[in-house]
């Protein structure tokens, strides 16, 4: 389909991606991203080690798998962006959805630029441009990190041309239908994001001292299982990692067609999520054991988390290792496509939602909500005060926002508008597997209650002790005030009427809201057919 019949296309009449392949595909590439490369694995070394494994299972079959069946059935059965979906599903919901696009608008913006550096030191691998001093080079070179400037106004420009590389190839992908765009990207990158990180992991194990990195990491320390800060890691460990609770995979599941199976859809992806995870465990602690090898120190003063893991101590391992070159190409390639396919993900929550709303086709919305988030994202990011806003709004996107959309969306559903039943009902409709009593135990009181606990800690340390070393106006600007805005934007989306007011009304009988009336020709009821699988084969079921 061209770009012109993709922006001429209702938002009633809805995109569907070719296959249950595609979307598989288009779930994990979201799935799979910069939390499971460079936040998992130092995640779980700090919080028990092996033991971290326990509560990391617990979490993703308490908590990871029911929210994403959540999140996939709020999409394909109300079949719309977030915004949408909770608006037929519950007039005053509305907000919940654009609370999750306020969330993902953020996310959005910084994640680019760590896409932009690692596309940056892919190239620098080729030569170890970064020289003897990775550290050095990294903040005073590249970075020219500025810690003290709220904005310092100053900009690199490696990285500035980089993100608005970055955001003109993300705009394109996300202008094409979704299977032109995101399926066709998907489908090539997360298949050789696979192989490459499996050479990664493979070469990694033949490294001198690896055996020393992964006794380091799963080494278990059952002590840490009594401390509630390691549950709670576990927890968000999840959430971020599996894409749940800040709209994506609502989105995504919007584009299905009726008759698919979501629960093996679901698990396929949580378990594809979580075996690359603990394969990016294996590959970055027994290259991080080389390190320590090498340089006669313990694991611990080696292991690193987030950016100091993948620009500092890669590159390091990469100075002494033979071949390094090859080894520091792969490892900043699969970062990069790991964290573009991620990327595009988070974009189309709100480019899907501002569709929806203002009907402006896919294109146009892509272009002009593209250009003031990449225009945004450039501003913020590329300048040498990057770094610490970076690192500010991370913390309050994914600790706070995240987490309060996901509590705020159970708990309308399950309790608000007590519709927990017809969400199981539909998630058994067309799955081959069952769920019950248990699902909604998961889904609608265990997660919610775990989660206001966790916001609550969170919010109070947030509030009494701040974060890092930062001033209280770097953490005013990049953190309450950006929470301030989702709410207060959310707020003013949903008083902003819908271009097609024909989307809103519903059915007797059918929540997709998609109306015989309003309906195109010949397009059937979509939760007639959802419904008419009860019937099919699950043979049948795609
Ligand atoms: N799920 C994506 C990640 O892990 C956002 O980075």
């Amino acid at each position: 389909m061209s770009m012109a019949e993709a922006t001429a296309k209702s938002p009633a009449k809805r995109d569907t991606f070719d296959s249950r392949l595609v979307f598989l595909m288009a779930a994990i590439g979201s799935a799979v991203g910069l939390g499971n490369i460079w936040r998992f694995p130092y995640v779980a070394y700090e919080n028990g080690g092996g033991a971290f494994l326990i509560p990391y299972l617990v979490a993703l079959l308490t908590a990871g798998i029911p929210i994403l069946w959540f999140d996939f059935t709020i999409g394909h059965r109300w079949r719309a962006s977030a915004p949408l979906a909770f608006r037929r599903l519950s007039g005053n919901g509305e907000v919940i959805g654009w609370f999750k696009v306020g969330v993902s608008f953020f996310i959005a913006v910084y994640y680019a630029a760590i896409v932009a550096w690692a596309a940056i030191y892919t190239v620098k691998a080729f030569t170890k441009a970064w020289g003897d001093d990775p550290e050095t080079h990294l903040f005073n070179d590249f970075l020219q990190m500025d810690g003290t400037s709220t904005f310092s106004g100053n900009y690199v420009l490696p990285i500035l041309f980089m993100m608005i590389g970055v955001w003109l190839f993300s705009i394109v992908v996300l202008a094409l239908d979704v299977n032109s765009g995101i399926g066709k990207l998907t489908v090539v990158f997360v298949p050789v994001l696979v192989v490459l990180f499996t050479v990664l992991v493979v070469r990694s194990l033949f490294l001198e001292g690896s055996t020393e990195g992964l006794n380091a990491f799963f080494t278990p320390n059952w002590e840490a299982l009594k401390d509630s800060s390691v549950w709670i890691a576990a927890y968000g460990q999840i959430f971020f990692s599996l894409s749940v609770g800040f709209g994506i995979m609502i989105t995504y599941a919007s584009y299905l067609k009726p008759r698919t199976n979501l629960a093996n859809t679901g698990l396929v992806t949580a378990f594809a999520n979580s075996s690359f995870e603990v394969l990016a465990g294996i590959g970055v602690f027994a290259t991080l054991g080389y390190m320590a090898h090498a340089a006669g120190v313990g694991v611990d003063e080696v292991a690193t988390s987030g950016i100091g893991l993948a620009f500092v101590a890669f590159p390091t391992i990469i100075n002494n290792m033979p071949f390094g070159e090859v080894f520091g190409v792969l490892f900043f390639l699969t970062l990069f496509l790991a964290g573009v396919t991620s990327l595009i993900s988070i974009m189309e929550v709100v480019f899907s939602a501002i569709n929806d709303k203002l009907g402006w086709g896919r294109a146009k919305t892509a272009i002009i909500i593209g250009s003031i988030m990449g225009i945004l994202s450039t501003v913020l990011f590329a300048s040498t005060s990057g770094l610490v806003a970076l690192d500010i709004m991370d913390k309050w996107t994914n600790n706070l926002g995240i987490v309060f959309c996901a509590v705020v969306a159970l708990v309308t559903v399950g309790w608000i508008t007590g519709r927990r039943n017809e969400v199981t009902q539909h998630l058994n409709a067309v799955s081959s597997v069952r769920v019950g009593g248990l699902y909604q135990l998961c889904a609608f009181i265990a997660t919610p209650l775990i989660l206001i606990y966790f916001l609550y800690e969170e919010v109070s340390t947030l509030l009494t002790e701040g974060y890092g070393d930062y001033a209280t106006s770097q953490l005013g600007i990049y953190g309450w005030a950006v929470v301030a805005f989702i709410i207060v934007n959310a707020v003013v989306w949903t008083f902003i009427p819908f271009k097609n007011q024909t989307v809103l009304t519903g059915v007797p009988g059918s929540d997709y809201g998609v109306p015989s009336k309003g309906r195109p020709k010949g397009e059937p009821n979509p939760l007639a057919q959802a419904t008419a699988t009860e019937s099919t084969p699950a043979s049948e079921r795609i």
